[in-house]
């Protein structure tokens, strides 16, 4: 049995206050919509995919792009009904075929980062071993505010759905919801979707009404019962918003412990979904893991450090209070306590990086130590190389960003000024307190700085001069 999936993610999401369309707020790290996305590949390949857009639908579709499913634009937010509607014609595809009997057309909307695919697998199978022209996913919550209630039959089919506006008093007391995630047989949605009308408090066309359309034509329409009703839940305020994003947060750490990471204090750090940690790494409280990252074996991860977008390969240590972004450090390395790394800096085998050191677009090979207050931008570094305490490369003359150089097993002497562009050669010294503006060759000395001068006796000398209060001895 083929499904298609038609994804609604039209509407501004008014509840959220906000300019940006409700289904492009994160959760977990990722927008809600590529959270549904994700949950519905698992029954439908991505060319079987339809997101509806409409608020916002360019950058919708922008972010939704890299994934290869299909859009359906929704020009006025009608309700979910008329969202729908919108589907159908890109639902067909060229051949028609998504309008036969074999065919399922499962409706999501973009606003349930929570669902699982394992979870729209059942309802595919409910839907596909049963006779009923639509399946509806249901649950009951204790708090059933702002979700349609189910009525059901004597038999236990759906009769209809009503929404919270339009509920009687006693409607409005039932517990039992409208998830918004529905399977129905594609012959029967696209026959009946036309009998939708906009006869409630809102003026809107509610998909919801389909129930009792199905019903009254003489089709039965079946409830699946979700137990775990956290993973329906459907976002329409920043609070709901939270909620979610903490739930999902939960999910994966608990999905990373299982598979072999320590988290100390797992509710105080910050996960997003898409991070890959490998097996006996340790994740110390109040750490952010972000985007893309992925984290080795047996490496640690130290308190406050936050990580975006990088790689870090086995046995790494981040010491506390580290920020690394779009970087890459190899095995054995450590960095920090307080250290930046960012905009592809790129930190070697068991190279140390340390306090109130930033790296920034530079690589630093095998070894190489850079353990105080530095600055290293647009460098790269040899293996071995030591750079003293106070070293800064001056990689911008006011208009551009120029590269410094330095060969393997070379010494940079504390508080050394490297101006840009500059070549140190392979084990050359460049004296403390040098500024560098010249090339220094292989196995040299550089000194760039004034010689000391010693005066002594001086104090003595200026005790003895009667206007020693306000001048200096020569
Ligand atoms: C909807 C259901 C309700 C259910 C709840 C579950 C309807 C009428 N009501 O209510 O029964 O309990 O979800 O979470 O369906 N959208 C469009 N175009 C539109 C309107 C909405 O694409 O014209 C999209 C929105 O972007 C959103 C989704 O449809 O992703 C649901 O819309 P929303 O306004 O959140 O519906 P609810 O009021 O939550
Ligand atoms: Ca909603």
């Amino acid at each position: 049995m083929n499904t298609t999936v038609v994804i609604l993610a039209a509407g501004l999401g008014t509840r959220m206050r906000s300019k940006r369309a409700k289904v492009l707020h994160c959760a977990g790290g990722l927008t809600m919509i590529e959270h549904v996305v994700t949950a519905a590949r698992v029954v439908a390949p991505a060319d079987r995919i339809v997101a509806v857009t409409g608020h916002q639908a360019s950058e919708v579709e922008a972010t939704l792009a890299p994934r290869g499913i299909q859009f359906a634009r929704q020009s006025q937010q009608k309700g979910t009904g008329n969202a729908v509607a919108c589907a159908r014609e890109v639902c067909a595809g060229p051949d028609g075929d998504t309008n036969l009997p074999a065919t399922n057309v499962m409706v999501l909307y973009g606003d349930t980062p929570l669902l699982s695919g394992a979870t729209l697998l059942r309802l595919r199978d409910a839907q596909a071993d049963s006779d009923a022209a639509a399946t509806l996913i249901t649950t009951t919550l204790a708090d059933p505010t702002g979700y349609g209630r189910v009525l059901l039959d004597e038999t236990g089919n759906v009769r209809a759905i009503v929404e919270e506006k339009s509920c009687t008093a006693e409607q409005r007391s039932l517990k039992l919801i409208n998830s918004g995630i529905y399977c129905f047989r594609a012959d029967l949605l696209w026959k009946h979707i036309g009998e939708i009308a906009p006869a409630n408090p809102a003026g809107e066309y509610y998909l919801t009404d389909m129930a009792e359309i199905l019903t009254r034509n003489g089709y039965r329409v079946q409830p699946l019962y979700i137990e775990d009703a956290r993973e329906l839940l459907g976002i329409n305020t920043r609070v709901e918003l939270a909620d979610a994003d903490r739930l999902l947060r939960e999910r994966k750490a608990h999905e990373l412990m299982v598979e072999g990471v320590t988290i100390e204090r797992p509710e105080t750090v910050s996960i997003d979904t898409q991070v890959r940690i490998g097996p006996d790494t340790i994740i110390e409280p109040f750490t952010r893991l972000l985007g893309n990252t992925e984290i080795g074996e047996e490496c640690r991860i130290c308190a406050g450090s936050i990580i975006e977008s990088s790689v870090l390969a086995d046995r790494v240590l981040i010491k506390p209070y580290s920020l690394i972004a779009d970087s890459r450090v190899e095995a054995g390395a450590q960095v920090g306590p307080f250290a930046r790394l960012r905009m592809s800096a790129q930190i070697g085998p068991f190279a140390r990086v340390g306090n109130f050191v930033e790296v920034k677009n530079s690589r630093l090979g095998t070894g190489v130590k850079s353990q105080h207050l530095a600055y290293l931008g647009d460098a790269e570094i040899g293996d071995r190389v030591n750079i003293g305490a106070g070293t800064i490369t001056c990689n911008f003359d006011g208009e551009k960003k120029h590269e410094t150089k330095i060969g393997a097993g070379a010494f940079i002497g504390s508080n050394a000024t490297l101006v840009a562009p500059i070549e140190i050669g392979e084990e050359s010294y460049v004296g403390a307190g040098s500024v560098i503006t010249d090339p220094v060759p292989v196995q040299s000395l550089a000194l760039g700085r004034g010689r000391q001068v010693v005066k002594t006796d001086w104090v003595e000398k200026r005790k003895k001069k009667p206007e020693a209060k306000t001048q200096a001895p020569e």
